[in-house]
């Protein structure tokens, strides 16, 4: 059963402190990405590494291989455990952010295929599944796969194995958290928790469906 993921997508950083401290005893790692860093600075990363939980940078790279490398690396000064990447700018785009984190001694998720509806445009059947085996090719920790399409979580995890599912679309998104638990490693919640009159509460509700 799942590490429990929040998706601290709030735009202020006295709102994501409030949140984080309220959520931080039910959760195993703390998300962030453009609307947090962008509303409150990346050093939003100092005081949330306050809480003791990993912190991972949600910034979708997806750039030449050079850029993916520098934004990679700023992450990982920055504080955080992990970054995810697209995967559809090719093999060596991510491979140079599976390099960078592993020099800081983190982690590297590959998007394989998005939660929502548009996703079925482009992320998501045969091309989902190239990228997922790219992901196990370049030695990626692990990928990202829609909690919103639990068919689909098992597809993927029979190309990767043993590597890691981190699995967004769980509440808002309409995903059910008994039913796509049991199928990954990582149930990223966002809008369930931070928007919750009680985001503690949310929090510990959610984390009954962990290990
Ligand atoms: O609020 P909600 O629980 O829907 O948040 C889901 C989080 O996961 C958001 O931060 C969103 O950007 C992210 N995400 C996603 N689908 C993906 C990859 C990331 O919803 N495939």
């Amino acid at each position: 059963m799942p590490d429990l993921i929040l998706a601290l997508d709030v735009l202020s950083r006295s709102e994501a402190l409030r949140v984080a401290d309220a959520a931080a005893p039910h959760l195993d790692a703390i998300k962030i990405g453009y609307p947090l860093v962008l509303a409150a600075g990346l050093d939003i990363a100092g005081p949330l590494s306050g809480f003791g939980i990993p912190l991972i940078a949600d910034f979708k790279v997806a750039d030449i291989p050079n850029t993916n490398r520098l934004i990679a690396e700023q992450v990982f000064a920055a504080g955080f455990s992990a970054i995810i990447c697209q995967g559809f700018c090719g093999s060596d785009s991510v491979a140079a952010c599976v390099e960078a984190a592993d020099d800081a001694g983190g982690e590297c998720y590959v998007v394989t295929e998005m939660s929502h509806p548009g996703a079925l445009e482009f992320l998501s059947g045969k091309n989902a599944e190239l990228l997922a085996q790219m992901a196990v090719d370049v030695g990626a920790h692990g990928i990202i796969a829609p909690a919103t399409r639990p068919e689909r979580v098992q597809t993927l995890r029979a190309i990767i194995g043993e590597k890691k599912i981190l699995s967004p679309g769980v509440g808002a998104q309409g995903g059910d958290p008994a039913v796509i638990a049991p199928l990954i490693d990582g149930m990223i919640v966002g809008r369930a928790i931070y928007t919750a009159e009680n985001p503690a509460k949310a929090a510990r509700a959610y984390a009954e469906f962990r290990r």
